[in-house]
């Protein structure tokens, strides 16, 4: 898919110019072409953070003990996973170069407000683990939803 590449290399430019990406900027200049196989879009940087986020939420809601012991944590990640939902939301490349932007808005702004809604239950502490479990779970629905129309392999994110 040769076109995509070429996406990929001009994506990682337009990442450089909104200095969300330092760290692939300056991997770039060491290794000229190749990285932008690796999947540096201009989420990357995102995506990433949000993976970590979700590792600490997917372990946080497991059980009622693992819960109450990591609310902070939970609570935290919750936060942060709306703020990188809304991040997410503003990067456009991707999709204007799948000229899919409809579709991003609608499955970012899904992501977003399921995100949202994890925090309202975190925060309130009448709700329990289980509800807030329910909540991280319909939340993931919405990463796959998005990775399948942007056809996203998580071990091969440009699905090569
Ligand atoms: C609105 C669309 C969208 C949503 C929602 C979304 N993703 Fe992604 N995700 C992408 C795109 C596009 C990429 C490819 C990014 C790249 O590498 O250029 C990606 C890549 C990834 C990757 C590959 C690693 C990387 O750094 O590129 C992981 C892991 C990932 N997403 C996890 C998640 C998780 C977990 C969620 C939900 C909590 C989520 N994503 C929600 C669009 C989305």
């Amino acid at each position: 898919m040769r076109s995509k590449w070429i996406a990929a290399v001009v994506s990682l430019a337009a990442v450089g110019m909104l200095g969300l990406g330092l760290s692939q900027a300056s991997s770039v200049s060491s290794t000229p072409v190749p990285v932008a196989l690796d999947g540096d879009g201009p989420l990357h940087e995102i995506m990433e953070g949000v993976n970590k986020q979700n590792n600490t939420l997917r372990k946080g809601v497991r059980t009622a003990v693992a819960y109450k012991k990591s609310y902070e944590e939970v609570l935290a990640a919750s936060e942060e996973m709306v703020k990188l939902a809304k991040k997410a939301q503003e990067v456009k490349e991707y999709a204007e170069k799948l000229n899919k932007v409809k579709e991003w808005n609608d499955l970012s702004q899904k992501f977003t407000e399921s995100a949202e809604q994890l925090l309202t239950i975190v925060k309130d502490k009448q709700k329990t683990q289980k509800e807030a479990n329910d909540q991280w779970k319909a939340m993931g629905k919405t990463c796959t939803d998005c990775h399948n129309v942007f056809r996203i392999d998580e071990e091969d994110p440009f699905g090569r």
